[in-house]
Parts: C-alpha cells; structure tokens; sequence
C-alpha cells in the first residue's frame, strides 16, 4: 500500500515526482505529499485526499526550483487521513524528511523513549518517529546513508523507506523490509518508486531491491547495500510495458479499458504453452516432474477476487488430476496450524505479487517445507520472488483496483496449471489436454462476443440505480463467480451484494428474498451431470417470492426463459471453463452502476490496489 517516489538529476524534482505520484495514485489515495531539497534547506508540501488536492496546493505556494525530492501517496494506517499524518514527514529540526510504506511495528516504544528527551510529534503516525531518528543520526555527524542503516537495525515491521538530508542535496537514501522498492536507472539522474510505472515515461533500465537492502542514490551513481553497510548485487531488469498501456485507451475508466482488454490478456497467457508433439510446457516453473508426482495435496491461497480464481482452481484441478485441494484465504491460514509438509505444493496467487497476507502466508508454509508456487502477474515483486516457482500471468498493469483482467488471467494461470499436473501425473484427463487447450484458446473469441453485448449490459446496470441491495446465484464453477460479481458491485456501487450457492437457498439466506429484489443468477451450461436443472429449481424459488431475476444463460438454453425477467446471453462453453465468460458482464454491470451512481470506478472508497499491510 501507499506509492513511494524519489528523484535526483537535472529535472525539476517537483514535476517528476508528482507525475510518478500521479501513476502510483492506485496503490493509496488518502492524502499525497513532497519533499525538496533547496539552497540548504527542505520544502514540503502535503494535503489529505487525492492527489488533485496537493497539485492545487501548489498552484498557490508553488516549491522552490529543486532537482531532488520524494513523494508519496498515502493509503491510511496508523492515524486519520488529514494534512498532519500525509507524509512526508520531518526530524525536529526539520533537517530530514522522509516517506514511508508498510507498518512500523515498534513505533510506540521508540517514540516513548525519544518523547522523553522533549520531542515533540506533529501527527499520530507510526512513520513519523523514522524521520525524528534518522535525523539525530545525522545530527550525530554520519552521512545519511550511515544514519539509515542504522535506524532499520532498530525497526520492526515492514517497510520502505526514503529520506533526503537538507544538508546533503544530492543524494537519497531508501531502505526496504518486506515492502516493495524499485531503482529506476536514468542517464544522470535516478529514480525510485514503489513499482516501475512511476518512471517508465523516463527509463526503462530498473533494480530490483532485495530484502533489508539500502539504496544510496546520487545522479550519477546508485549503491546498495545490507543494512549494515556491506555493499551487494542487485538484479538489473529491463521493463518492457510502455507508457500506453498504463494509459486509458480512450475509455472514460481504467477498469472499463482493463474489461475490454481481456480477449487479449487471456490469448497472451495462453502464448507459447504448448510444446513439441503438442505436449504442455510451463517453462517458467521451476518445479520438477518428480516433485509434482509426488504431491498428495494442493493448498491454494489468496485473498479477495484471487481467491475467487482459487476456487474455481479447485473444480478444475480435482476433477482433471484427482489430487486434493483446499483453498484458504491467506490471511487466516497461517494462524489455524494448517497441516502442511513436504508433499503439499502450495499455490498461491496473486496479482499485484506483494499482497501482505498472502506473503506471510507462503513464508509460513515454506518453513514448514512446503513447496509453493506463485501465479502472479507483476515480474519481480515479492511473492514469486519468494517462491518455488511461478506462473506469471500477462494481464499487463492493471490500475483500476477493481481486479478484472488480473481475474480472468489468474484463471487461465490455473486451468494451466491443473493440465499440467494431469499431464505429469498421468491422469485419464492427460489425454485431453489437447481437446482442452483447443477451448481455452477459443476463449478470447467467446469474450470478444459477451462484450459485444455489453450496450444491453449497460442498459439493465442503469435500471438499478437506486436499488439497494442485490443478490448473486451460481453452482458449480458458477458459485465463485456468484461470489465475484457480488464483489464488484459492493467495491464500485457500495451496495449491499452477496454470493450464494443456489442449492444453499433455501438454508437461510431465501429469508432475504422479497419483493423486487435483482437477482443475478448464473446458470451453468446444460449436458451431462448438469447442475442445470437444479438452477432452475433455484430461479424458480427466489422468483416465487418476488424476486426479479436476470439470468446469464449460455446461448440456445431456452428452458430459463420463462422464469427470468432478464436475460444475458453467454456462448456454450464446457462448464469449468465458464467463469471466463460468465464473470465479464458482471463485471461491466458494476462499472456501469458505479459510473452511473457518479463514483470513482478506478478509485473505490477505502481501497488500494496493493494491500502491503496484514
Ligand atoms: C478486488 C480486488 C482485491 C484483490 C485482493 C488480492 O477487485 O482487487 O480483492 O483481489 O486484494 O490482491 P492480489 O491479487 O494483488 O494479491
């Protein structure tokens, strides 16, 4: 959580550091603030609320013309978000200022011992005692980079941390602790940033920060060190998305332009999976055959929609490879003493690939010996890098922080995946992969054709506003998009909006059912060991009672027609590969209710794209 950048070079430091704010906006949008460095001394200037509030700032009490500074963006953790806890933040004499994500978990007793010596604090954040101590640092006559390292070996928690010195104008220091930091390599100049799209308009050429690593950074040169001075290597990359992608294509949000990006996203993760003799290839994963023939159970882990491709996970991969699956939010798994050994393959997935609760998680299942594979769709950050093995999925940057394109991705990611094991193993599947992989491939095509429709979608999301409170149905592999689509809508419109299982109807939650009440209700496709007709029995419950029902049915079902009041058409696909389809007017639903309730569909209330915090 909260977007982190830093600059020093020949450009004014206020306009590269408040454009690399403007794309890292996503990650935390409750106040934004900056720091220079200027004639010996520090500016700052910081507003609760989005960004747009700082740049009105200042307009009005413009900086002075520096060529170092650091900005943030803040998605609030300790403290409310106002003017005095929006970072930066500065030492007592205002030598040293200095941002921060993640959580400082000692920051009580720290504070408690230096408030005894008469300092004084000017905000109820965990981050403010970090820029008091590194700032008697430097007050005690060590260079910056000294006074870092040695307030990291004091703190506890997770966190990146950037200052710049009054006294020092040409450097910047950074440290990270669990918490994400990129370099960003220019030709006299450098950059940091919480992800690359805070300076991919300036370079392409990055580094990726290990743990407990400190970033010494100058125009000219950039040093990393461990926390305690010795100097080590660290991994240079070259980023290949562009400018464009993180840009909105035309459309009036993100989230719509990740929507329609989807035919695409789904066809790029699907490139080059299929070997010689058409036999399926992962070449990214660094699990052996052996290791995956030995495996005697799957524990698959995420939060929030990822779960949700985790569920659908478990129907695909129990029923192609017959070995077990349990799928576990991540943040309670580590916490029930789950049974976990060297024979289970833990999955874990996750878009943004530094979701705080599914990190602590693979560490727990990895110091009980577990192998852990991550599918994930952001190159170099935590949680692959912390794994066994990865799947990355190619989504491309998603910035609207609805998850959609990352959803529909992380699905193919795991369909993958279950082929993959079935084709190890042996399975009576094994012999289908091909069949399958023939309609996985078809899949853009038959999102292509859902989003042809989406004007009709769009019609009936505008019908509602005003409604209240919605209901979502599903069986099968339909559940968990039951489940998704209900997320959506209460994350975009803040509606009330839940996911059941049909067939648990009728053990409660029907008491909810009355009057007019939309429910969406997703029917699985029909044929053998169809859960079709009991669907059906479903719809005709909650219609019975009032409800208003539309329906997502595949094409030429006709059976449902009578009992729905709406009807959204989807193309016939096999049932586990439903979801694809099922999922995208859902999707374009709640971003039309949304836009058309007047909220911020790319910005939710109360949300971050990249939830670093547990
Ligand atoms: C919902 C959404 C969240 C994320 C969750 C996990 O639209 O985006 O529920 O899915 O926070 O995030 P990742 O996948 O980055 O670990």
């Amino acid at each position: 959580m909260c977007g982190i950048v830093g600059y020093v070079g020949p450009q004014r430091a206020q306009d590269v550091v408040i454009e690399g704010l403007r794309r890292l906006e996503y990650r935390g949008y409750d106040s934004a603030g900056i720091a220079v460095v200027h004639d010996g001394r520090l500016a700052m200037a910081k507003r609760a609320g989005k960004l747009a509030n700082l740049e009105k700032a200042l307009v009005e009490h413009e900086l002075p013309p520096a060529t170092i500074g650091i900005g943030h963006t803040r998605w609030a953790t300790h403290g409310p978000p106002n003017d005095a806890n929006a970072h930066p933040h500065a030492g007592g004499a205002r030598r040293v200022a200095l941002v921060h994500n993640g959580i400082i978990e000692n920051f009580a007793e720290l504070r408690a011992r230096i408030e005894a010596d008469d300092h004084v604090f000017l905000s109820d954040t965990d981050t403010e005692i970090a820029a008091h101590l590194v700032e008697l640092q430097v007050a005690s006559g060590v260079d910056l980079a000294t006074a870092m390292q040695r307030v990291c070996q004091q703190l506890d928690g997770a966190f990146t941390l950037v200052a710049i010195d009054a006294e020092d104008p040409d450097t910047v220091v950074a440290a990270r602790r669990n918490s994400p930091l990129v370099v960003g390599l220019g030709d006299g100049e450098n950059f940091l940033g919480s992800d690359v799209a805070a300076f991919i308009e300036h370079t392409r050429e990055a580094l990726e920060l290990g743990q407990d690593q400190i970033v010494v950074m100058t125009r000219d040169d950039v040093l990393v060190t461990d926390f305690h001075g010795n100097p080590v290597e660290a991994e240079r990359f070259h980023v290949s998305w562009d400018l464009s992608a993180a840009e909105k294509d035309g459309h009036d949000w993100f989230m719509r332009k990740e929507i329609y990006e989807q035919p695409r996203a789904v066809a790029d993760s699907l490139i080059g999976r299929r070997g010689l003799g058409g036999l399926l290839q992962l070449d990214e994963m660094r699990l052996d055959d052996d290791e995956i023939r030995e495996l005697d159970k799957i524990i698959i882990i995420a939060c929030g929609t990822s779960f949700y491709a985790g569920m659908v996970a478990k129907y695909a991969i129990e029923h192609w490879t017959r070995t077990p699956v349990e799928v576990e939010l991540a943040s309670e798994f580590r916490y029930r003493d789950p049974i976990v050994d060297n024979s289970t393959l833990v999955v874990a997935i996750s878009q943004s690939g530094e979701t705080a609760d599914t990190l602590q998680a693979i560490r727990h299942a990895r110091s009980q010996r577990a192998k852990v594979l991550a599918i994930c769709n952001t190159n170099g950050s935590s949680i692959p890098r912390e794994s066994d093995a990865v799947i990355y999925t190619h989504a491309g940057p998603e910035i609207g922080v609805a998850s959609t394109k990352g959803f529909l991705t992380q699905l193919v990611a795991c369909y993958l995946l279950a082929l993959y094991v079935a084709q190890v193993k042996g399975t009576r599947f094994g012999d289908e992969i091909d069949e399958i992989m023939n309609q996985l491939e078809s899949m853009p095509e038959h999102i292509e054709t859902v989003l042809e429709g989406a004007e009709a979608v769009y019609a009936l999301a505008r019908e509602h506003v005003g409604t209240r409170s919605v209901l979502f149905l599903g069986r099968h592999a339909g559940y968990p998009v039951a489940l998704e689509g209900a997320l959506k809508l209460k994350e975009l419109a803040y509606l009330h909006a839940e996911g059941f299982a049909a067939g648990e109807l009728k053990h409660g939650p029907i008491a909810l059912v009355e009057e007019g009440l939309p429910v969406l209700c997703v029917v699985p496709p029909r044929g053998r060991d169809s859960l079709h007709g009991k669907m059906l029995s479903g719809i005709q419950e909650v219609r019975a009672r009032g409800a208003r029902t539309i329906c997502l049915v595949e094409e030429g079902d006709t059976a449902i027609e009578p009992y729905a009041d709406s009807l959204i058409r989807l193309p016939q696909v096999p049932v586990l590969l439903q979801p694809l389809v099922a999922i995208v007017p859902l999707q374009l639903f709640a971003c039309e209710l949304a836009t058309a309730l007047g909220h911020d569909v790319d910005q939710p209330r109360n949300l971050a794209k990249s939830v670093t915090v547990e």
